[in-house]
């Protein structure tokens, strides 16, 4: 049975972090690829999963399973009561006031369509509008313009400038009356930006706009504190934090998900059905129509464990310390472009070599076992921002060294060496 853990937030730790104590807890670092250690740069596509995960995942499935919520049997116990554990850790991972206000979805994808779909639906009108910044994934564009087409509403672009910060006079002037929703990034997944998330939410109340949160980069990064935001939604991915695939979770503030109509529908999210009409469960069933993903989700709650374990202040200082020592490297050489120069960033060092194609550079720097990603990163806007079809990204777990970051300018070397002569 996973016990529940009481997080006090004022004493979260703060000691240094042994990257190679940490790796142990990663078997799958260990890999030779090309006949070289394995160098694990993509974090910000999908990280790796501890031990503590993928144990408490053989765990669930070898002593806990079986359907959650119906069963009068004692396995069905176990795993509604795992199910609703992992709930409450996922609670305190965003720091929500009420249970009940975490949804589980597949990941961030499916938190901001639920959201768009449900509370767009039922809350925007012809002539209202969208704000989403210039930096957003398109999971925080598309699903905009898919409810904008289909009541009416418009979906505008809030600028950013060539350091990568949204605009903030620029969106002042955007903000109006007729803005319904306000839906950015914590932390933008091709620049790294960290987004004075807060201060853009004071602004959209103020116009009595709700603020909807893509916190799928800001997740294995930040501490999330949904109340000290004072954001209205805000979603995120198991999988970019430690935990498994196909998981991740909704916060929405009680009033707002009791007033929205379901997302889907099935069994679990209703009270009674009948032809004449159906009556639906309370949040947070209301929004998970059929079998759950039981196991993921204990996986979750073992990841926000894993963090928590390390300490949020410690993830961060070591990320920071990798992100500089790669800027500090990026500077010996003339012929590379950094995207993304906010002051507040995380996570991200994504950039561009003179006269070498992204993908030429992605291809020679596996071959030294180092993985990056290369391409637009599914933020579109932002090439088109910076003029380019696609970038190189390297992006930071916990588990990476500065001896990682080594390994990859010595790999860029190689491209130079075969492209530039
Ligand atoms: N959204 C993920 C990324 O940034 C897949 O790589």
């Amino acid at each position: 049975m996973q016990s529940a853990l009481t997080i006090d937030r004022e004493r979260i730790a703060t000691a240094a972090i042994d990257p190679t104590a940490i790796r142990e807890q990663f078997p799958i670092l260990s890999e030779i690829v090309y006949g070289k250690n394995l160098v694990y740069l993509d974090n910000a596509a999908s990280s790796q999963k501890p031990l503590a995960v993928t144990q408490a995942l053989d765990k669930y499935y070898a002593s806990q399973h079986a359907n959650v919520h119906r069963g009068v049997h004692a396995l069905s116990d176990r795993a509604t009561e795992a199910y609703e554990n992992a709930r409450k850790l996922a609670c305190q991972f965003v720091n929500a006031e009420h249970v009940r206000e975490i949804i589980f979805v597949r990941g961030t994808t499916e938190g901001l369509n639920l959201v768009a779909s449900s509370y767009g639906r039922h809350r925007l009108k012809p002539g209202d509008e969208i704000l989403v910044s210039e930096m957003e994934h398109h999971s925080n564009i598309v699903p905009w313009q898919i409810i904008a087409e289909q009541t009416g509403s418009r979906v505008r672009m809030i600028p950013m400038d060539d350091s990568g910060q949204i605009i903030q006079e620029e969106y002042l002037e955007l903000l109006h009356e007729k803005t319904a929703i306000v839906a950015i990034t914590y932390v933008a997944n091709s620049l790294g930006t960290v987004n004075p998330i807060k201060q853009m939410t004071q602004r959209a109340h103020d116009v009595g706009a709700v603020v909807v949160v893509d916190a799928a980069q800001a997740a294995p990064h930040l501490e999330i504190d949904v109340r000290e935001l004072e954001c209205d939604f805000l979603t995120l991915s198991g999988h970019k934090m430690y935990g498994p695939t196909g998981i991740g979770i909704l916060y929405g503030r009680e009033e707002l998900l009791d007033a929205m109509p379901p997302y889907q529908g099935g069994g679990e999210m209703i009270k009674r059905v009948t032809f004449s009409g159906s009556e639906y469960a309370e949040i947070p069933h209301k929004f998970e129509a059929g079998t759950p993903n039981i196991a993921d989700s204990v996986g979750f709650g073992e990841a926000a464990k894993f963090m928590w374990n390390i300490g949020f202040d410690a993830i961060a200082s070591h990320e920071h310390q990798l992100l500089e020592y790669c800027h500090e490297r990026a500077e010996e050489f003339s012929d590379i472009r950094i995207f993304g120069m906010a002051p507040q960033k995380s996570g991200v060092f994504a950039f561009e070599i003179d006269g070498i194609h992204a993908h030429d550079i992605g291809t020679i720097v596996d071959r030294e076992g180092v993985a990056i990603r290369v391409g637009h990163h599914c933020a579109m806007p932002v090439m088109r921002h910076f003029n380019v079809a696609a970038t190189a990204r390297a992006s930071f777990a916990v588990y990476n060294s500065i001896e990682d970051i080594d390994r990859l300018f010595d790999a860029l070397d190689n491209a130079r060496e075969l492209f530039n002569g």
